[in-house]
């Protein structure tokens, strides 16, 4: 059998951080109304001078260094974003060229907030065909680009970061053989290291509770260039479909929610991941938390929120990691893996 298999993970942040403390002397919010709705006490914003293709970059080369496998060695490479640095070619063919590297398939997965899950599972299904050996897999984002800074709505929620994958192909696994590079041998208890299954899914017809309903036409911008977003919608949005996919997850693999060590939502708001882990009945000490230190960064949460989580030693091989994303569309997916 064929299957694809993380073996090493990175990550990026811009250097510049963004306190609440600092956004309260700019704007009329507080560290308080923003902590107490949302968990975020800052986030990272990208330099003027950085792209996506950059901050992919940074988060690309952690994960080859992680997983000991030369750039030359990719042949695959799938980038998730909704602020690529220009309409067209794809970030993920400017990253190719950043990486020194050519002649593999490289394009852009535009799925908002999902785009990591539905990068890695569109990833993982081409692995499966035999024809790729080694892929890149990444979320990046520079949401700080598309706010309105005077909508204190909208702008406190986001940052800007990437995170990255490499994904190895597997044939005829052997149950004892490690997953995650340098994290010990996996427990034979719980079979090969691999992504078990994905599960994606949109419904367009709510694709205006979370937009940037702008276009370019003729030179000039059409709509707004800005994200707009119904908050409360949103999140009851949010929390019922995480569950839903989390329970198809869990259930096409016959497994019950306490045999998943890890959760990994998408990192959009902290009352959106307790709701999510008490819907699914996974205990919170079990859910990996970023959005507090780096805020929403939609397509990069759940890869930034597994790599330092795989780095600060809490994931570990022989483990099961359910990735749950969702996001503007609406869409949402999840994919269960076992390091
Ligand atoms: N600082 C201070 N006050 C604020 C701020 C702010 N940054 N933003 C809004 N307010 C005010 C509003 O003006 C309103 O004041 P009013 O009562 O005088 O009119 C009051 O706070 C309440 O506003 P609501 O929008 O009703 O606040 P709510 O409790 O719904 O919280 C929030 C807003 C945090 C956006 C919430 O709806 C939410 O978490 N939604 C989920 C959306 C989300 O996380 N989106 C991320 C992107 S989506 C994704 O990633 C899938």
């Amino acid at each position: 059998m064929v299957r694809s298999r993380v073996v090493g993970t990175g990550s990026y942040l811009p250097a510049n951080v963004l306190t609440n403390q600092a956004l309260a002397q700019r704007m009329d919010t507080s560290d308080e109304w923003i902590v107490a709705r949302t968990g975020i006490r800052q986030r990272h914003i990208a330099a003027d001078d950085e792209f996506v293709s950059d901050l992919a970059l940074h988060a690309s080369r952690a994960a080859l260094e992680a997983a000991g496998v030369r750039a030359e060695q990719i042949d695959l490479i799938v980038l998730a974003t909704s602020t690529p640095d220009m309409i067209f070619p794809s970030s993920a063919c400017l990253l190719q060229a950043k990486l020194g590297i050519k002649g593999g398939a490289a394009f852009d997965v535009q799925a908002v907030c999902s785009g990591f899950v539905y990068a890695l599972a569109t990833a993982d299904a081409l692995m499966r065909t035999g024809q790729y050996r080694y892929a890149l897999v990444i979320g990046a984002e520079v949401f700080s680009r598309i706010l309105d800074w005077s909508d204190r709505g909208t702008c406190v929620l986001f940052g800007d970061g990437a995170g990255a994958v490499v994904l190895a192909r597997e044939e005829g696994l052997d149950v004892a053989s490690s997953g995650l590079a340098g994290l010990g041998t996996a427990s034979s208890r719980h079979g090969p290291p691999g992504i078990l299954s994905s599960h994606l899914h949109a419904d367009g017809s709510y694709s205006d509770i979370l937009c940037v309903p702008g276009t370019v036409n003729a030179g000039k911008v059409y709509g707004t260039p800005f994200l707009r977003m119904d908050g409360g919608a949103v999140f009851k949005f949010a929390v019922r479909v995480l569950d839903e996919v989390g329970r198809e997850a869990l259930s096409a693999n016959a497994m019950t929610p306490e045999q998943v060590d890890w959760l990994i939502p998408h990192q959009a708001n902290v009352r959106i991941l307790d709701a999510t882990a008490k819907r699914m009945g996974i205990p919170e000490s079990k859910v990996v938390v970023t959005v507090d230190q780096h805020a929403n960064t939609s397509a990069a949460s759940i890869p930034l929120a597994f790599d330092l989580a795989t780095r600060d030693g809490r994931i570990r091989g022989g483990q099961h990691v359910l990735m749950l994303g969702v996001g503007g569309g609406f869409t949402w997916g999840g994919v269960l893996l076992r390091t």
